[in-house]
Order: structure tokens, then sequence, then C-alpha cells
């Protein structure tokens, strides 16, 4: 009966204190008060000695029993605890997912990328392989190996940058006309495009010193004139609508002979006069002709076996049209007013 007594007591009052534990910390403490060293169970064993031998064997099954208890009681605490610790650190972490995110700022193509592209499409559907060249040449590509020899008075329409007496920004992209046939090493037919950053000494609205243009070569047997009318006429129409008339002009450059200027119907007013076209009906878009047999020579193909024609539009300007845009320099400063004008736009 007494011993009963005692074990309630003791449970009661593992009990009671384990109301008023709310960390691990209060119940490691409160099991040192009762299991620890000097703790109310750990004394009750040491009473041992003092009971008779015949009582022994019972007292120890009472000691066993008090210890099961107030363990299972300090363990079941644990887990309580841990619980509790658990929830609160799931609740402070939270993350609230209705929260609308931070936007990402997403750029754009170049509204002069887009042209390129459009152009590299329409040349490859007639199948010719684009290429490309370095912005830094030589005198010799850009103008000996045409047909512009030292001293020629042509080499002033395209004054450029010199870095020294050979190499120089190029003016324009027709030495990759020279490339090409120089690294075709068999001679075979070629019909290429070559896209390009080009350079010069002018500065206003409608030239920039940096600009773009879209070199065509086409060599072969029986190329002529013809050919290069047609495949003009069908790029024109193809950039600026299948309305555009195209007109050939008899103009000079040392590369191509015969040679033309090559105008179309004001992209602005289709033809009948207004700021753009100055009252012509006709806006300037490129320079072409036929391949000059000194420039075919001088890279390595017979002018009685091949012939060829070349073409060299800005590109700039269908840019200016297309898009809207009244200052050529814009298409270079980089500036994101401008560019973020021509991004698709979200539909929210
Ligand atoms: N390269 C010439 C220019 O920049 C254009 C051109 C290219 C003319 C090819 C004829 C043939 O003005």
């Amino acid at each position: 009966m007494e011993k009963n007594m005692e074990r309630e007591n003791i449970i009661k009052k593992l009990e009671n204190e384990l109301k008023n534990v709310k960390t691990k910390n209060d119940l490691a403490t409160l099991k040192a008060e009762f299991l620890g060293k000097n703790g109310i169970v750990t004394n009750l064993s040491l009473k041992m000695k003092e009971i008779p031998n015949e009582e022994k064997k019972e007292y120890g099954k009472f000691l066993n029993e008090i210890k099961v208890l107030v363990l299972e009681k300090i363990e079941a605490k644990n887990t309580d605890i841990e619980k509790n610790e658990l929830e609160t650190k799931l609740n402070s972490e939270k993350i609230d997912i209705t929260l609308p995110a931070r936007r990402s700022l997403k750029g754009s193509i170049h509204p002069m990328t887009r042209i390129v592209e459009e152009l590299e499409d329409l040349f490859v559907s007639m199948g010719y392989d684009v290429v490309s060249g370095p912005e830094i040449d030589t005198d010799l590509n850009c103008f000996t190996k045409l047909n512009l020899p030292a001293g020629h008075p042509a080499r002033d329409a395209q004054d450029t940058f010199y870095l020294d007496d050979d190499y120089l920004l190029r003016p324009h992209t027709s030495p990759a006309q020279v490339r090409t046939m120089e690294a075709n090493t068999l001679k075979e037919p070629i019909r290429i495009v070559c896209p390009g950053k080009v350079y010069r000494r002018d500065d206003d609205a409608t030239h920039s010193h940096q600009f773009m243009q879209f070199e065509g070569l086409v060599v072969g047997e029986n190329i002529s004139l013809a050919d290069l009318k047609g495949t003009l006429e069908l790029f024109a129409k193809k950039l600026l609508g299948e309305k555009t008339k195209v007109r050939f002009r008899p103009s000079y450059f040392p590369f191509t002979e015969p040679s033309c200027e090559v105008d179309v119907t004001c992209f602005k007013c289709g033809g009948k006069g207004c700021s753009l076209c100055k009252q012509t009906g006709w806006i300037e878009v490129l320079g072409a002709g036929v391949v000059h047999p000194n420039v075919l020579r001088m890279s390595g193909y017979d002018p009685e076996k091949y012939t060829g024609f070349a073409f060299g539009p800005g590109i700039d300007r269908f840019a200016m049209f297309k898009y809207g845009i009244t200052d050529i320099r814009q298409i270079y400063t980089n500036d994101i007013r401008f560019l973020e004008q021509f991004d698709r736009k979200d539909v929210e």
C-alpha cells in the first residue's frame, strides 16, 4: 500500500511539473530531478540497502516500474515538444505562393537583325549560301582586287577609316566577292549573300559612319544582266510588297560593267511623290552590275568562261521604312528606349 502511494505521489508530482515544461531544456532539467544523480527515483533506489533481504526483490520490481513510468512520460513529452517545434518552424517558413512573381526583363531582336534574317531566308530559298567577312579587311580586298587600284578617283566615294596603310574598316561588303572567289579553289559556280556592317566617313540623319550592306554575288556560265534584273525585282517585291516597281539606271562602279543603280517605287507614297522620295516617286536602294572581267581574273576566274552579277544594297533604309525609323543613327546607339519599341508586347 505504502509503495503504491509513493509511486502515485511521484507520478503526480511528475505530471504536475510536466505541465510547465515548454522546451527540451526544461525537460532535461526535469529528467535530472527524477532520474539524475540526486534525483527522486535515484534516491529511492539508494534505499535498497535498508530493505530486508526477503523484500529486496519486490522493492526492485517497484523501483523498476517507477523508472519505466517516469521514462515513458518524459519520452511522450519529448515527442510533443518536437512536434510543436516542427509545426512552429513550418509555419514560420511558409511561402505565400499567391504573391505575383517579379517580371524578368526580356530582350528582343534588333530591327536590323530582323531585316537581315528576312533577306537571308529569301536568298537561301533561292539556293544561295550565306557568308560573312571580317569588318577589318585589307586595302587589297576592299579596293585593288575590285578594280580600284591605288590612286583611283572612285576610292574617294568610299573613304573610310584606315588602321594603317594596309588595313581598314571595310567601306562595303564587296570584298566578300573577292574572298569567296579566292577561297573557291575549284572555281565552281558561286551563289552567295554576305550581310554585314560597313564603315564610311559619313554622319547625318540619313548617313551613319556605320551601316549595313547585303552583298550578293553569282558567278557561273551564261549569267547575264537579265538574271540580275529578275533577282532584284523578286528581292524588292518580297521585301517591300508585290506592288513595288523597280527601275534600273545606268551607273558606274569600277568592279561591274555594265553598272546600274536600282530604284524602287517610294515605300511611303507608293510612287505619287512625297517628302521621303523628294517628290520623285522613286527611292534609290542599291548598286549592282555585271562583274567586271578584271575582277574575275584577279580572283582566278576565267572571264572567257564565267560571267556573273553582283549587287550591294544598304539595308538600313529598309529597316527605316519598315519600322518607321526617322534617324539612321538611332539604329546604332543602342538606346533602350528606342530598342524597346520593337519588343513583342506582352498581353496581360
Ligand atoms: N559596293 C557598292 C557600294 O558600296 C555596291 C555594289 C555592290 C555595286 C556590288 C555593284 C555591285 O556602293
